[in-house]
């Protein structure tokens, strides 16, 4: 039978495609009651695809318009790639590849230049061309053991929003107050909405810490308490913060003195940090925070390579001549030399040979060249060439985006 993919547009649909999207994910809440006209304001329109079979609606996928921040600081457009399912009885049929593709044809119509998600299992979208371009790990610091050195900065003024008054302040925060690490991304309106939706159904307490003065904030912690059954009595009371915007390093600062400085709390767990993130150093006995979990990110599929290559900055060095293979776009299977000053297409002779999904994982610097020959995801005709590519792409910040989407 053939699956017909279209645009979904009309309110019912939105609906049953948000149903087989929780029922592909077995794990997750279901779709909450919306009012008429909600689910229209947490997706963005015509971005929606639906998979048929026999006017079946069987598979979505979703999409945001969002920014991407390549190495150097250019902000390239980026779609932000999720709620891909499809329903179990139909899966291994090819209809989650006859979605993928058409989402991959549609952004690069829409001239954008990446395109990332967040994988529910490592095994899926290799195959598509993405690659995993960033990580974060998980940090549990013991309150009791976390005294700070004493050169440790103060940070600037926090104070606890409101909740409701929070999702107005925290948009303009982070738009006001973009991080430059690599691999930094926009939270569009409709990741906002979501986001604020998921939040006020979670049961239980949340609360939100903003950094700076009234009308002047330059990062916030979004957080909640874990396991409240023996709140009272406990000796284990732990926060897990959600969302640590703290771009700045007054913001950090303030936002760590505060969430580790809360009365009651033995354990804060912060979610997600960049994996080159300083808190061990700034403690008097680093042990008092402990990695966790270390996971994959962000994964990015480069839609088009030379407005990605061109857009982002490189280390200073030799050039070197990379080729490119892309079966699925391939208009970016093409040869590209590499210099401090820049990228170019060029019929030069290649050094490496990488297919675009390595090219995704090394385009942030989150990955070496080196990983990806000895992986075997970059062949290299001339041996010299790995070290130069490494030293090219190499960055300063670990990139991170922060965010689940
Ligand atoms: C992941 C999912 C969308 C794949 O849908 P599908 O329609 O079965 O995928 P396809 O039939 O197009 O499969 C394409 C290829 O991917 C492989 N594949 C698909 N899902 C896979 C999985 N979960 N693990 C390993 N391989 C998988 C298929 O075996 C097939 O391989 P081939 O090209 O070598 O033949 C579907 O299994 C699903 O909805 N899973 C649960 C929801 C989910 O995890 N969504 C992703 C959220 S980020």
């Amino acid at each position: 039978m053939t699956t017909d993919i279209r645009v979904l547009e009309d309110e019912d649909d939105l609906i049953a495609a948000a149903k087989v999207f929780r029922s592909a994910m077995v794990g997750i809440p279901p779709v909450p009651n919306l009012a008429p006209g909600q689910i229209a304001t947490l997706l963005e329109p015509g971005r929606t695809i639906g998979a048929f079979v026999g006017g079946q609606l069987v598979g979505t996928a979703d999409a945001q318009t969002s920014g991407l921040t390549l190495p150097g600081g250019a902000i390239v457009a980026h779609a932000a790639v999720t709620h891909i399912g499809v329903l179990p009885s139909f899966t291994r049929q090819g209809i989650a590849t006859d979605l993928v593709r058409h989402q991959l044809d549609d952004a690069a119509q829409r001239g954008e230049v990446v395109a990332t998600l967040r994988a529910s299992e490592a095994t899926i979208y290799e195959r598509y061309g993405y690659g995993v371009a960033s990580s974060w790990q998980t940090v549990e610091v013991l309150t009791a053991r976390a005294v700070l050195r004493p050169g440790v900065g103060a940070g600037g003024p926090v104070r606890l929003l409101d909740t409701d008054e929070a999702w107005d302040v925290l948009p303009r925060i982070v738009a006001g107050n973009r991080p430059s690490r690599p691999g930094t991304i926009d939270r569009p309106e409709v990741w906002w909405r979501g986001t604020r939706m998921r939040a006020e159904l979670s049961p239980g307490p949340s609360y939100v810490a903003v950094h700076g003065e009234p009308g002047a904030e330059t990062g916030f912690a979004r957080y909640r308490p874990l396991n409240t059954e023996a709140w009272f009595i406990s000796d284990r009371r732990s926060i897990a913060v959600e969302d640590f915007f703290a771009p700045t390093l007054e913001a950090y600062l303030g936002l760590l003195r505060f969430l580790l400085g809360l009365d009651l709390i033995d354990r804060v767990v912060f979610w997600m940090l960049p994996i080159d993130d300083p808190l061990p150093w700034l403690l008097v006995d680093r042990r008092a925070a402990r990695v966790t979990g270390v996971h994959d990110e962000t994964w990015l599929r480069v839609v088009d390579v030379r407005k990605a290559l061109a857009a982002r900055r490189y280390g200073a060095g030799d050039a070197v001549t990379i080729a490119v293979n892309d079966p699925i776009l391939l208009d970016n299977s093409a040869s590209f030399t590499v210099a401090g000053d820049g990228a170019e297409p060029t019929d030069r002779r290649p050094e490496l040979h990488v297919g675009v999904g390595g090219l995704g994982a090394v385009l942030l610097g989150g990955a070496t060249w080196r990983g990806l020959a000895l992986a075997g995801l970059a062949r290299v005709d001339d041996p010299a060439a790995l070290a130069v590519a490494d030293r090219l792409f190499a960055v300063r910040d670990a990139p991170f985006a922060g965010v689940f989407f």
